[in-house]
């Protein structure tokens, strides 16, 4: 059976911009190279448990992020969000997501949601952050486009949220997304994970 750790694991990522303290720098030497249905088997072991640690932050916008729509066929490496594996979810209000490059702007509610965990060569499997967006009311945050930033640790802790706690933290993910001004700040999945639209219904 594999175990999660229920330590919080903090910005490990290849972008040297991220800020870390000691105590959420959890270096991963050799990550796991997985193959797709591997990736798959580890996850389905493991949601649950990354689901209620994540629940334990009570923040609401995602509390019942597991029964959105997901739009990736199994967890993908995220070398930007610190190649960790990871899933894509999007709540009802945020649908046009999946349209992919042209889902348009995302309207005011909607809210994107990516659990994460890592595995090592050896095989321990680590629960990792929940990155999520949500698009706020219209005017309310001009300085990220209306975009909230979260990122939620394994064990429901907070490490940033650009409305509130430590919001300097998670200033880097709007600096990121930026890039992609023109689709709404949205990267959207790979080409080679994404569901087709029938499969993610
Ligand atoms: C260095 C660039 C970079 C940084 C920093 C970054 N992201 Fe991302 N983000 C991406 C890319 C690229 C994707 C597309 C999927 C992938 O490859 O990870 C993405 C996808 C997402 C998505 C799914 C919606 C979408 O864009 O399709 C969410 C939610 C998200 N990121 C949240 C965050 C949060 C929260 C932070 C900060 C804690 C953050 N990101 C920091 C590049 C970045």
């Amino acid at each position: 059976m594999l175990l999660v750790s229920s330590l919080p694991i903090g910005a490990q990522t290849t972008d040297d911009t991220i800020r870390l303290t000691p105590k959420q720098h959890l270096t991963i030497e050799n990550p796991a190279d997985l193959g797709k249905a591997e990736a798959k088997a580890i996850y389905e072991d493991i949601a649950a448990q990354l689901a209620r640690g994540y629940a334990a932050s009570e923040q609401d916008v995602v509390v019942d992020y597991r029964r959105w729509r997901i739009f990736n066929d199994t967890p993908y490496r995220s070398a930007t969000h610190g190649n960790r594996y990871i899933n894509n979810f999007a709540n009802g209000r945020a649908r046009s997501y999946s349209r992919m490059e042209n889902a348009g702007v995302m309207p005011p509610g909607s809210v994107l949601a990516k659990d994460s965990f890592t595995v090592t060569e050896e095989g321990k499997v680590f629960g990792a952050p929940l990155f999520v967006m949500e698009k706020l009311a219209t005017g309310a945050s001009p300085k990220t486009a209306d975009w909230r930033y979260l990122m939620i640790l394994a064990d429901g802790s907070l490490f940033g949220d650009s409305r509130g706690q430590n919001a300097d933290q998670v200033e880097f993910c709007h600096s990121c997304h930026t890039q992609k001004a023109d689709q709404d700040y949205l990267f959207f999945v790979p080409r080679e994970f994404r569901l087709s639209a029938e499969q993610s219904e």
